[in-house]
């Protein structure tokens, strides 16, 4: 049986949210499986406290187990009973960008079950900035375990219809609010010494992280060996992905056109002469960029594309996240 659809117009009040997610929270309260939005993408979540419901998840999208899971939860309070310790530069990082898209790694809690750490003895934890997650967690009064609602390998959903794409069955509930503010997903930062280390760079940014802690920026390059999920081949479409240097989108598009085989296009560069390629987004900055993303690789592969260009954008800013994920669907 495939999922169930819960849609949830704009303009909800907070008390037609709680009636609209009623359903949805008994779901995860009773074990079961429920795609949500967040402000960066939509998530699978389960209670991260049950491992049958989190092996469920790891089951539904074809995870490696090593791979460990973001713990959601309402505040810092709510994080407070899955760590062994919530470091002072934990409070400071919550405190500045939470609820937002920043992910904090703790020493875990014994009673995180370790299937939701991938074998870890640490957890991340965010607190996402969306009605809806948050009405979630209230409501079904567990934190909840939800790696972004893609298959394992595919680009994550930024959109209720990429999750239904890749879960025909698998997931009870999926919720609908249409799509993701952000697009990219959360920053994740291990808290555990004194000075924060950025394991996955993403929405937050090194510079604002900088601006709570100065030395986020001096950290360095991020330590890729310590977030396991980037061990993971990702987001890598059948078409073959072109990154064309910083403005020269266009001409590389015209070399592969002069090929003769269907090309795609996504760049800040606007192309203008536009006969023989398919537009997959024209974005105006890096952060709408990020924004369109994940749906024109979905889109290239919908329209059955051999080759998309996409344009670097500078390694700045929320630049540095877009161009690790470019890099990654290049593989
Ligand atoms: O924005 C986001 O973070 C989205 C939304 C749904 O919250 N979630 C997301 O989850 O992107 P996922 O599972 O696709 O990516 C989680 C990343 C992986 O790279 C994983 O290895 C890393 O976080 N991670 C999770 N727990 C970790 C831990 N204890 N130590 C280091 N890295 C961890
Ligand atoms: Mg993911």
């Amino acid at each position: 049986m495939g999922p169930q659809r819960v849609s949830v117009p704009s303009g909800t009040t907070g008390s037609e949210l709680a009636a609209l997610l009623r359903p949805a929270a008994e779901v995860l309260r009773e074990g079961g499986v429920v795609a949500f939005p967040t402000e960066t993408v939509y998530g699978l979540g389960a209670s991260a406290l049950d491992p049958a419901a989190v092996e469920a998840v790891f089951r539904a999208k074809g995870r490696p187990s090593d791979n460990p899971l973001i713990v959601h939860v309402s505040d810092l309070d709510g994080a407070r009973p899955l760590a062994r310790e919530v470091t002072p530069l934990a409070a400071k990082l919550a405190g500045a960008f939470w609820p937002g898209p920043l992910t904090l790694v703790l020493d875990a809690d014994r009673t995180v079950p370790r299937i939701t750490t991938g074998g870890l003895d640490t957890v991340a934890v965010r607190a996402p900035d969306h009605a809806v997650a948050r009405e979630l967690i209230r409501q079904s009064g567990v934190p909840l375990a939800a790696p972004s609602a893609n298959r394992s390998g595919r680009p994550s959903p930024t959109t209720a219809a990429h999750v239904a794409a890749d879960f025909p069955a698998g997931v009870d509930i999926i919720v609908d609010a249409g799509p993701c503010a952000v697009g990219i997903e959360s920053t994740v930062v291990d808290c555990r010494g004194r000075d924060p280390v950025i394991l996955r760079p993403g929405s937050i940014t090194a510079e604002q992280l900088g601006t709570a802690t100065p030395a986020a920026l001096t950290g360095g390059l991020p330590d890729l060996a310590a977030s396991p999920g980037t061990r993971h081949a990702h987001y890598r479409p059948a078409a073959r992905v072109h990154v064309a240097d910083i403005g020269s989108g266009p001409s590389r598009v015209a070399e592969l056109v002069e090929q003769g085989t269907p090309v795609g296009y996504l760049g800040l560069t606007p192309v203008t002469d536009v006969s023989g390629v398919r537009i997959l987004g024209m974005p105006r900055d890096t952060r709408d960029l990020a924004h369109l993303l994940y749906a024109a690789l979905r889109q290239a592969d919908d329209w059955g594309l051999e080759d998309v260009v996409i344009e670097a954008v500078p390694p700045i800013g929320v630049g540095v996240a877009v161009m690790d994920r470019i890099r990654r669907a290049a593989g």
